[in-house]
């Protein structure tokens, strides 16, 4: 894999049909997780532009900070606790329109105005979170949703 990430502009539907051959291009063969995480939360980065994207993977009942491109992020996050806590918690997508109105939400950057949060599961157990962030209002929605399951679907672990 030399070739560099093709970024294509159109609706966001078209944007991730053109990104997900190429994450599962990246991922194919190599085992490793967090190379394969660092290379899915920049792939995501490259083509969207959001404020922040990554992982956190659970240690020791509690989310440590994974691979991720953007500002410096909290570290460790407790289970319930901020959008990330609560996607572990309940094993489901959290999409926040607007996360001043999140009860909880853990603020690592204050440019970030709204937020989707996907969990990693295998065999019924949330392993880790993807979390998106960015600094427009109502940014992520059920499209993103679709995707980005799709997309931490196909992490090999
Ligand atoms: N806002 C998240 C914390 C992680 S950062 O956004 C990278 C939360 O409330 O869980």
């Amino acid at each position: 894999m030399a070739d560099d990430l093709q970024i294509v502009k159109g609706t966001k539907q078209e944007m991730y049909e053109a990104l997900l051959p190429q994450i599962k291009a990246l991922i194919e063969g190599e085992v490793d997780l967090v190379a394969n995480l660092a290379n899915i939360a920049a792939a995501l980065k490259e083509q969207f532009k959001w404020l922040w994207v990554g992982f956190y993977l659970v240690k020791k009942e509690e989310l440590v900070l994974a691979p991720f491109q953007g500002p410096v992020a909290c570290t460790r996050i407790k289970k319930g606790r901020g959008v990330c806590g609560a996607s572990w918690q309940q094993a489901q997508t959290i999409i926040v329109p607007d996360v001043a109105k999140f009860p909880g939400h853990i603020a690592c950057s204050s440019l970030s105005v709204s937020e989707i949060v996907v969990p990693v599961i295998r065999n019924n157990k949330v392993i880790g979170v993807l979390d998106a962030d960015s600094e427009k209002e109502n940014w992520f929605d059920e499209t993103d949703q679709q995707y980005l399951e799709e997309i931490v679907a196909s992490i090999v672990f």
